[in-house]
């Protein structure tokens, strides 16, 4: 069984900020440094980190060649990623003082997937492997659809939101990892209980994560619903904590650990990703998440 995450990979500019820049404001940024992102990228590090074997497709041009070493020195299999003539993607990222982002990406090379790349790719995946994806390529649609008719499981994170994901074949995804701002445009409802019920009773043979920041994670499906409170960590910069959540998670998940257990597993990657500076280099490796867990019993 193979996971394979079909993602975005970002040069990622970030800004550290006194405060988020306002409409009709020019400030100055305290700091500044690239570092590599994107979704795709950030939790097929972490998916390897934790211990899984891990391939990535997805594409970058000459700029970003970058992301590739560290996906490598990550141990992430990149046979599938493709470098093509535009520019890589890269994300805009204002980081302030308490560790807080706001995010905006421009999708470059992430958006030059066709469905031939998709087909050729999936070509060499199987029936009972898994793929993982989010929403930051370009065919996302096509691909839950070609997956799922080889026979993988499709784990979906459906982030950044958009209008056109709502009209994806939602129905065959399998698992959905998801934070608050997701579960209430994709179910329509406010609290996180309405969210988890609307979600369930659209697509009931799901497996629903939802994450929610400060209050932890809550996990969901046709018969049971846990909650995993958040572990408090003075925030450096939180950015691609919830993609270090995934990877850990379905690690734990692929390796048939219980959804408590990987609850707390990804909940600890998690906040050590948060007491560290930047994307895809924040994420921990397994002994350091293992460590955490032990001080913690
Ligand atoms: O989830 C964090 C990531 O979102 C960043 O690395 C950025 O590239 C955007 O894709």
């Amino acid at each position: 069984m193979k996971i394979l995450v079909f993602g975005s990979l970002n040069i990622d500019h970030v800004y550290q900020m006194d405060h988020f820049v306002q409409a009709g404001e020019t400030v100055s940024a305290l700091d500044y440094q690239k570092n590599e992102g994107g979704k795709g990228l950030n939790q097929a590090i972490a998916l390897s980190k934790a211990g899984q074997e891990t391939y990535i497709a997805g594409a970058i041009g000459q700029d970003g060649l970058f992301l590739q070493d560290l996906l490598q020195s990550g141990g992430v299999n990149t046979r599938h990623l493709q470098i093509v003539s535009h520019p890589t993607g890269h994300a805009i990222i204002q980081v302030d003082r308490q560790g807080q982002n706001c995010i905006f990406i421009c999708g470059g090379a992430n958006q030059q997937i066709s469905q031939q790349m998709m087909d050729d790719i999936l070509a060499q995946f199987s029936a009972g492997d898994y793929i993982l994806m989010q929403n930051e390529i370009s065919n996302g649609d096509y691909l839950v659809r070609a997956a799922h008719a080889r026979g993988m499981h499709v784990i979906l994170n459906p982030s950044p939101l958009s209008p056109a994901l709502m009209d994806w074949p939602l129905e065959l995804v399998e698992w959905f990892i998801l934070n608050e701002i997701e579960g209430a445009a994709l179910s329509g409802k406010d609290s996180p209980d309405d969210m988890l019920d609307a979600l369930l009773s659209a697509y009931p043979k799901a497996h629903i994560v939802l994450t929610l920041g400060g209050d932890g994670a809550v996990y969901a499906d046709d018969h049971e619903r846990l909650h995993q409170p958040a572990i408090s960590v003075q925030a450096v910069d939180t950015t691609a904590a919830g993609d270090t959540f995934t990877g850990y998670f379905f690690h734990a998940i692929l390796a048939g650990y219980s959804v408590s257990a990987a609850l707390k597993e990804a909940a600890v990657a998690a906040s050590i990703a948060v007491s560290r500076p930047g994307a895809g280099r924040s994420i921990p490796l397994y002994a350091e998440v293992k460590a955490q867990l032990a001080n913690q019993q």
